[in-house]
């Protein structure tokens, strides 16, 4: 139950939203009302100037190297915009690497990630030459010990590698999103890693060029990073103890992404910044290049989704619900992490939200909450455009096409202008891949 009917909390809205004087919302220039009308809803909108704003900030607070963690959301658009930043890309997928190299990012730009990568995948990786790729297991490096012969003359250097530690840290995060135990399907054991190391340094076509650990998302103690680098670290030192022809030039110790933002009006999440010195202070410059790669607090609270209130069904002695032309199929976060979100109704942002309701959207079961308590104003009726702010991150990108509701169009706007970025999909599109 939220504490308070207050406003809705000006931290969870992107950094270029503006109050107009009738009480509307605008994001970067362009009223949300104007929005709605044009694209329609549900709609994705995202303050481009915001999204910037974090890349830049996470360019200058890890250094170069620092990589954009698209699973949080990707599309053309968004990849090109994180490298024209300056960011690389961490993709985990044949899928993400697709659109990353579709928006024109050089291959040399990104960071293949994932935990069963498949044959195809890794060719596909090394054909393209993709900046390095993080080994997640043995038979993953089986897989390349058989595909690297074939691309040596290609690269002088070789593919380069990087490995990815199980560092058996648990951070305090949902279950789901926690990925740093023991019990664990990504990465390899620490015990394991010198096996790994040499079996690299006996392959051909290849270099090991860094190290990569993830401890979970939606992480609001960065000192939990702390302990991660101090074993990166460790880690390092034994690693470069190792004879190696030609030695290490400089290695790379990724502390993955992670770091949480603010869902709701009484969260406060630390900055980029904040996590970037707090890694630092542990570490003495050296060799190695610390780097780091934020899907969530890039994309998050520059991004938010209008809806349009459709139903208040009023149950008497119960409660009332709310529902929008959307749901669980844009937003699956409540349903699977029993994630919070707030609300707020656009053309009265500043107002006192009192009355209680559950906002629901609109597919066929009972689990299909956005919000199970929110707060909204009391005049909230049907037809308004009802916004939920912070749902950048893992909200379209793990949409689905759920009782066949086409997924929303995604728009980013900037200096007054709003561009598509993401059309929406029609009703055609939900037989498209249908063979009859
Ligand atoms: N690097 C690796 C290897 C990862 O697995 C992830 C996220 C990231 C970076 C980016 O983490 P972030 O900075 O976004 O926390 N669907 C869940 C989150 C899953 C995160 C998976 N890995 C959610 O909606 O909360």
């Amino acid at each position: 139950m939220l504490a308070n009917s207050g406003p809705i909390s000006h931290h969870l809205l992107p950094m270029n939203a503006v109050v107009e004087e009738d009480g509307m919302l605008s994001v970067g220039g362009v009223r949300l009302d104007y929005l709605a009308h044009t694209f329609g809803t549900p709609l994705f909108v995202y303050d481009e100037g915001h999204l910037r704003n974090r890349c830049r900030e996470a360019l200058s607070a890890w250094g170069t190297g620092v990589a954009y963690a698209s699973k949080a959301f990707m599309c053309k658009a968004m990849a090109r915009l994180a490298y024209d930043e300056g960011m690389r890309i961490d993709v985990a997928s044949g899928g993400e690497m697709h659109v990353a190299v579709s928006a024109g990012v050089p291959p040399s730009r990104l960071i293949f990630h994932g935990n069963n990568k498949s044959e195809q995948e890794l060719l596909r990786a090394f054909e393209y030459g993709v900046g390095s790729i993080v080994v997640d297991s043995f038979d993953e490096l089986r897989r390349i010990a058989k595909i690297a012969p074939q691309f040596i003359d290609r690269r002088a250097s070789g593919q380069a590698l990087m490995l990815r530690i199980n560092p058996g840290i648990e951070a305090h995060t949902h279950e789901f999103v926690k990925t740093g135990q023991v019990d664990s399907k990504f990465g390899l054991s620490i015990s394991s890693i010198m096996e790994a190391v040499r079996a690299i340094n006996g392959m051909e076509g290849v270099f090991l060029s860094g190290m990569h650990s993830h401890i979970g998302s939606q992480i609001f103690n960065v000192h939990h990073f702390e302990e991660e680098i101090r074993m990166l670290v460790d880690l390092a030192d034994d690693i470069m103890a190792i004879p190696k022809e030609g030695g290490y030039d400089e290695f790379e110790l990724c502390v993955g992404g992670g770091l949480g933002v603010a869902y709701l009006s009484d969260e406060r999440a630390p900055s980029i910044t904040e996590w970037a010195e707090t890694v630092k202070a542990v570490i003495t410059p050296s060799r190695l290049h610390i780097t780091a790669e934020p899907g969530r607090a890039i994309v998050a609270t520059a991004g938010m989704t209008i809806y349009s209130v459709g139903t208040v069904k009023d149950i008497p002695g119960v409660r009332t619900y709310l529902s929008v032309d959307g749901g669980m199929s844009d937003n699956p976060r409540p349903v699977l992490y029993g994630s919070g979100y707030e609300a707020f109704i656009a053309r009265e942002v500043n107002a006192e939200r009192s009355r209680p309701v559950r906002v629901v959207g609109k597919h066929c079961e009972s689990g299909d909450i956005l919000i199970a308590d929110a707060r909204l104003p009391e005049d909230v009726s049907v037809d308004d455009l009802l916004v939920v702010p912070v749902t950048g991150a893992y909200g379209y990108s793990m949409a689905s096409n759920y009782n066949k509701v086409p997924r929303p169009p995604v728009v980013f706007v900037s200096s007054g202008d709003a561009r598509l970025v993401i059309r929406g999909e029609s009703l055609d599109d939900m037989c498209r891949l249908d063979v009859l």
